[in-house]
């Protein structure tokens, strides 16, 4: 007669083999070993009888990704990841065998902790992201030493390092934010030294051929921001960069873009722009509007110091897919 098996023990066992075939394709370094594991990101360590039981207890946690079976212990000897190795990441010789989930996620929804991860976006490919709690993280900027004045093919591709300060690139967010309904949220951290934050819904952006302009379906969803001003001046508005950009301002004579340094969705020369010059927040001169204009700020914060809008010395950008 046929196989007794049950069936999920069967397709588990399926599962298993592709993973270790993916294995050895992956870390070609690897072929042979029987004792890499993958070290960081442990979310719990539980028993597992066998590399099956391991792998079905991954599969029934949320938020696993990989895997470590040791065969040389009794108890704790299935390791549960919240992340995948990546290519350039070292499985290290420790007794035990690394495998990993074969599923490719198209965005960070199902993805627990912190930390980079390799997605697979539709229309795309294969992009490493920083994941943050199911949320992808677009952007993080929290210090002068990284240049945010930058020309339209660098904000094309993206920038800087993920784990730091970085611009993920439009043309990723463009197909990321395709795929499905995305919300938007923004973290700041102002020159105040206070922490706020702003949620919009429907955060699509466009091609390039559109400019990777933010559709006009955005809406503000919640914030603790003093004033929702500026807030909704990204919808509608095309992305721009010093050189490329159509939004001008009639008061300097120059594009936005020019004058306030950065690639932005600049409709009118906003007052809300995260890629500015980074402010001095120890320079409490702000007689110059226009220097003030041109930093990184945002003007749904108002308060001490804060003209016409409120410097900040950090921001986040995520989006998460609305399920
Ligand atoms: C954009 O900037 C990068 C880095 O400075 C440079 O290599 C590239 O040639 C620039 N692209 C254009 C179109 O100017
Ligand atoms: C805004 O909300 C964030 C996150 O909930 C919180 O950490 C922060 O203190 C709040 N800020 C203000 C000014 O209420
Ligand atoms: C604005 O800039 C253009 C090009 O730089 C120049 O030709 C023009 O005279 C300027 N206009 C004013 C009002 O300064
Ligand atoms: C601003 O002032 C704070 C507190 O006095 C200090 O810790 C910080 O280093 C100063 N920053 C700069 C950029 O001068």
């Amino acid at each position: 007669m046929g196989l007794h098996m049950p069936l999920p023990v069967f397709l588990f066992m399926t599962l298993l083999i592709q993973l270790t075939t993916q294995q050895k394709v992956k870390y070609a370094r690897f072929v042979g070993t029987k004792d890499a594991i993958f070290p960081s990101s442990a979310l719990k360590k539980v028993t597992a009888q066998s590399p099956v039981s391991c792998t079905l207890q991954c599969s029934q946690t949320k938020g696993c990704r990989s895997w470590n079976f040791y065969q040389t212990r009794t108890i704790e000897n299935c390791e549960l990841n919240s992340h995948k190795a990546l290519s350039n990441d070292l499985l290290v010789s420790h007794g035990g065998v690394y495998y990993q989930d074969i599923k490719e996620e198209m965005d960070c929804n199902d993805l627990y902790g912190a930390g980079v991860s390799t997605i697979k976006i539709t229309g795309f490919g294969i992009k490493e992201v920083y994941c943050d709690n199911g949320w992808l993280v677009e952007m993080r900027r929290y210090d002068s030493t990284a240049d945010f004045n930058r020309n339209w093919s660098q904000y094309k591709f993206g920038f800087g390092d993920p784990r730091q300060q970085f611009w993920m690139g439009n043309e990723a967010l463009h197909a990321i934010t395709k795929q499905g309904d995305y919300s938007l949220l923004i973290n700041m951290l102002s020159c105040n030294g206070n922490y706020y934050y702003a949620k919009w819904n429907l955060f699509k952006v466009k091609s390039e051929l559109m400019k990777y302009a933010v559709d006009n379906a955005l809406t503000i969803e919640s914030y603790n921001t003093t004033n929702t001003d500026g807030l909704l001046q990204i919808r509608g508005g095309n992305f721009g960069t010093f050189d490329n950009t159509d939004a001008y301002s009639p008061v300097s004579n120059k594009t936005c873009a020019e004058q306030n340094g950065g690639g932005w969705w600049f409709k009118s020369c906003t007052y809300f722009h995260l890629t500015g010059y980074y402010p001095d927040c120890n320079h409490t001169d702000t007689d110059d509007r226009l220097d003030t204009k041109s930093k990184m700020k945002s003007k749904a914060i108002t308060g001490n110091n804060c003209d016409i809008g409120c410097l900040l010395q950090a921001a986040t950008m995520k989006i998460r897919r609305n399920n």
